[in-house]
């Protein structure tokens, strides 16, 4: 692992690095609104309370965790990052809290969970607005007593790891739904970080863009004006990591040195992309220009798949729709030209 560059920012004081498995990730931070947010990050790195980072998907939510823990007394110990959503919920109980020998069918041997490979580091619960209720008694009982029990073992034993969550949604609305609980709500949300959506900070936007095609491999120096230009118009409903997938798209695609507007995805060709007609960035457009409602929710559905990198399940999710309405809906859409 890289090791961490000794230079603080020195409007936040953070080293914005955050080791990765394999290398290390750099932040990019150059609106006020973003330096606003690492600031609040800096501040509750000092603590080991837990932290609620909200934000829509793909605004850099993980990133942000990861930068907290890299400058909390905790970074020489692990960071455990476990996506709550993308497991059902008897493995993610025991992906979490471990099983003792024999717990259930093929369980040969005891396994430590994730919560013992994050003692004196930092447990990073990813949509933790997905947590299955019996799930979130048992967090809360290991939050509450310092104490997580292995499943199908009967003692206990202190765990101390830091709990840093995300969510995309608004947690207070599924307290509300019944679909969380409210005194896990009010355990959690003492620290709450918001990363605004890009669309919000968009002094980011290029700065990110050079970092992003930086980082692909043999990838185009520059981008043209045009190019800077159609990216500062977009709205980009998948913040960052929409931005990634259409950097890697012109890298991939630009045949000289710079990347041109016909490299980049076919959502950015027209200024302002679809979301001049989806009310986010709306223009002026003549009457001819405009499309039906199917066309710009298809388009908006294909950009949603795209920015959360084809995940079916995940995209239905952020558009807050059935797996297989989306399905249908694809399906069914006459495709746009
Ligand atoms: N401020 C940033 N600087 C550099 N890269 C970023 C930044 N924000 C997000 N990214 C990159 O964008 C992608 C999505 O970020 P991630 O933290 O996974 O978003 P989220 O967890 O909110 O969905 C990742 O590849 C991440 O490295
Ligand atoms: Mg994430």
């Amino acid at each position: 692992m890289e090791p961490l560059v000794s230079c603080t920012c020195s409007v936040c004081g953070l080293v914005p690095r955050a080791p990765l498995l394999h290398g290390a990730t750099e932040l990019v931070a150059e609106s006020a609104a973003m330096q606003r947010t690492l600031r609040r990050v800096a501040r509750f790195a000092a603590s080991s309370a837990p932290v609620v980072i909200l934000g829509e998907t793909g605004t850099g939510k993980e990133v942000i965790a990861r930068v907290l823990h890299a400058n909390s007394a905790r970074a020489g110990h692990p960071f455990v990052p476990v996506n709550v959503a993308a497991l059902p919920s008897e493995l993610l109980e025991s992906e979490l809290f471990g099983h003792g020998k024999g717990a259930f069918t093929g369980a040969t041997t005891a396994r430590r969970g994730l919560f013992e490979a994050a003692t004196r580091g930092t447990l990073f619960l990813d949509e933790i607005g997905e947590m299955p209720l019996p799930l979130q008694a048992k967090l809360l009982r290991a939050l509450q007593d310092g104490e997580v029990r292995r499943v199908g073992e009967n003692r206990s034993f202190a765990v101390d790891a830091r709990i840093v969550c995300a969510t995309h949604r608004d947690l207070a609305a599924r307290v509300r739904e019944g679909a969380f609980r409210e005194d896990l709500f009010y355990r959690l949300k003492v620290l709450t970080i918001r990363v605004p959506p890009l669309r919000q900070r968009r002094d980011d936007i290029l700065p990110l863009a050079r970092h992003l095609l930086e980082r692909e491999p043999g990838a185009p120096h520059g981008l043209t004006d045009a190019v800077r230009a159609r990216l500062l118009a977009y709205p980009w409903p998948g913040n960052v990591r929409e931005l990634q997938n259409a950097v890697r798209h012109g890298a991939a695609l630009a045949s000289g040195p710079v990347v041109d507007v016909e490299d980049l995805p076919e959502e950015l060709w027209a200024p302002g992309g679809v979301g001049a007609c989806d009310g986010l960035d709306a223009g002026h457009p003549a009457p001819e220009q405009l499309r039906t409602l199917a066309e710009v929710e298809r388009a908006h559905i294909l950009r949603v798949l795209d920015a959360c990198g084809g995940s079916r399940t995940e995209a239905a999710r952020t558009l807050g729709i059935a797996r297989n309405t989306l399905w249908r809906k694809l399906r069914d859409a006459a495709p746009v030209e």
